[in-house]
């Protein structure tokens, strides 16, 4: 495996409890490296946007709520089997089944504030990305 990309947000609850530098450090600890990096207050047009894969879902509203209602941090994370170890690192979507030591173990409230969104495969890191980043957005580790 080769080194990949994928996409990662720090959603508000994660910013409301201060959690940025523990998340950046736990990812950094385990080997990815961030190559893109932005703190922004998602409008309801782009947190929809974002999700329009779950618009048929009954959890949608309260998604795009929770996710406009505050800043979040979003960045691109960069390594060896990237999308699999971002997911490792953040745990289960609902905390009650995330293992020990993992981002939403730890810090989640429940399957709706869940502190993290990390892509969950190849196709939807690069649309994921290029939806924040463009085509130009990331800034390659040069040293
Ligand atoms: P995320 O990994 O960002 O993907 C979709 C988000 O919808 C999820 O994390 C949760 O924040 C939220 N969500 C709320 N209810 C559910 C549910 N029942 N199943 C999956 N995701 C949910």
């Amino acid at each position: 495996m080769s080194a990949e990309q994928t996409l990662s947000i720090i959603k508000p609850d994660g910013l409301q409890k201060n959690l940025i530098g523990e998340i950046y450090g736990r990812f950094e600890k385990a080997g990815l490296e961030i190559v893109a990096a932005r703190m922004m207050h998602l409008t309801k047009e782009q947190a929809e946007g974002f999700y329009a894969v779950h618009k048929e879902r009954p959890f949608y509203n309260d998604l795009v709520s929770y996710m406009t209602s505050g800043p979040v941090v979003v960045q691109v994370l960069q390594g060896e089997d990237a999308i699999n170890n971002n997911r490792e690192i953040m745990g289960a979507t609902n905390p009650d089944d995330a293992d020990l030591g993992t981002i939403r173990k730890d810090f989640a409230a429940s399957i709706e504030e869940n502190v993290v969104h990390g892509s969950d495969g190849p196709d939807t890191a690069a649309q994921e990305i290029a939806f924040f980043f463009g085509d130009d957005g990331i800034c390659p580790r040069t040293r």
